[in-house]
């Protein structure tokens, strides 16, 4: 029987291990000096392990794998796996008796590490118990519909002695889609948060997609604030952001909070958001299988070139009759300001139709605004600010996706003598 659902890349497991610079980095931030025993689920070829043995080389280590194939140690010239100090088990990590085949109550753990799968694995009923222990069964809209993160999360949390320490590796998704705030708000007021650090792409082998390091104890603790950082791509940890809680619920990022509090809100200018502003923002209606197989020329943001970010373009091209069932399909016209709403950089896909009415994919955002304020509108997106804005709100572990709900709150600057 299939484990998995679905998966944000190729890897039925999502074996994407954690580069050994990550792995070094991630042990360093634990401030506990001397842990007795430590646990690693989904240990893969065991880079954190290797590096928490590296930093406490007197820990004993707990791995778990469900991969029977898989190769421990990563760094084979130094024999840090021996018997006593190692024990590996090939088992499903998502079971609900753990601790039992673990020993966890003999043989407390005091300190875990984790790099979960990117996966989402098929619902099992013991995942409401898995859930339930840690305090999240209750946060989630969707249970069934969970990442493995929040799964592994909850494990440890599970096995883990009272104060122990966790450092996990949380995908994107958890760390800011909405659907996860409640989740959030959980963590936050039910579990110590030392810190939160965004990871830079490319942490990982075999996949760029976006996570963060998140650093707690299991102890019962009143927070106000959480301190969030991120990694350069130097690999040097930029300063702390402190993060009320409630904003912290609502995303957990570096980049989004940090774009929060260095926009400059321009008050000699009249605000208003995009929602108020536009008589119209719609999501292009033909799929991607629809846009293939069509006859007639449909944009897809491959046909929007980040060269051309800002300019009003002639798309007089993709210009068609149009079959009769057809006729209700969105379509941009003259006048209209085009965004990428899914991709790496999708910020940087934004323009202005000045020829051409014709229909666009799903993967775009048609936005209509009057003649007056629509080169204003289609300047401030395209701007610095406008594409930073852009990217503090996409979400997305692997290609980022832009909601429509966030798109409407974009700040639109009108300078009241010009714009009306
Ligand atoms: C993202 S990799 C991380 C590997 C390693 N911890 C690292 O940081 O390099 C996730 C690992 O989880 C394992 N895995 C996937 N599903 C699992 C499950 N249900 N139980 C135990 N391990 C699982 C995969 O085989 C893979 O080795």
């Amino acid at each position: 029987m299939p484990i998995i659902t679905t998966n944000s890349g190729s890897d039925i497991l999502g074996r994407y291990y954690t580069k050994n610079e990550i792995s070094s980095f991630l042990v360093e931030q634990f401030d506990i000096t001397s842990p007795v025993r430590l646990l690693d689920l989904g240990a893969g070829s065991g880079s954190l392990s290797c590096a928490a043995k590296t930093r406490w080389p007197d820990i004993k280590i707990l791995t778990v794998d469900i991969d029977p194939k898989v190769d421990l140690p990563t760094i084979p010239t130094k024999q840090i796996y021996d018997e006593l100090s190692h024990e590996h088990f090939v088992v499903d990590a998502l079971c609900e008796n753990l601790s039992t085949v673990l020993n966890c109550t003999n043989a407390p753990i005091d300190i875990a590490v984790c790099n979960p799968p990117f996966i989402t694995p098929k619902w099992r009923n013991e995942f409401s118990s898995i859930l339930e222990d840690a305090g999240f069964l209750d946060c989630l809209p969707f249970p069934a519909d969970v990442d493995a993160g929040l799964l592994f999360l909850a494990q440890n949390l599970r096995l883990m002695s009272e104060n122990a320490t966790l450092g996990i590796i949380l995908p994107d998704s958890l760390i800011t889609a909405s659907k996860y705030k409640k989740f959030r708000a959980t963590l936050l007021n039910t579990y110590a948060i030392t810190k939160i650090i965004q990871l830079p792409r490319g942490s990982f082998h075999h996949t760029d997609a976006l996570a963060s390091i998140v650093i707690l104890q299991k102890t019962k603790n009143h927070q106000d604030a959480v301190r969030v950082y991120c990694l350069n791509r130097n690999k040097s940890l930029s300063k702390p952001i402190l993060v009320d809680i409630s904003s912290a619920a609502e995303r957990l990022d570096y980049s989004f909070h940090f774009h929060r509090l260095h926009t400059i809100d321009v008050t000699s200018r009249r605000k208003i958001t995009l929602h108020e502003l536009a008589a119209e923002i719609k999501r292009g209606s033909l799929s991607s299988a629809q846009v293939k197989n069509s006859d007639f020329p449909v944009l897809h943001i491959t046909n929007i070139n980040e060269g051309d970010i800002g300019q009003w373009l002639d798309f007089s091209s993709f210009e068609t009759e149009m079959p009769d069932d057809y006729s209700n399909i969105v379509k941009a016209q003259p006048g209209d300001i085009l965004i990428s709403r899914v991709g790496r950089n999708l910020e940087s896909k934004i323009v202005g139709v000045m020829a051409g009415t014709f229909a666009v994919s799903d993967c775009v955002y048609v936005i209509r605004c009057s003649p007056s304020t629509r080169n204003t509108v289609l300047a401030q997106l395209a701007s610095r600010e406008g594409r930073a804005w852009m990217s503090a709100h996409a979400y997305g572990v692997a290609a980022k996706q832009l909601a429509k709900k966030e798109l409407i709150t974009f700040p639109v600057f009108l300078d009241e003598r010009k714009d009306v």
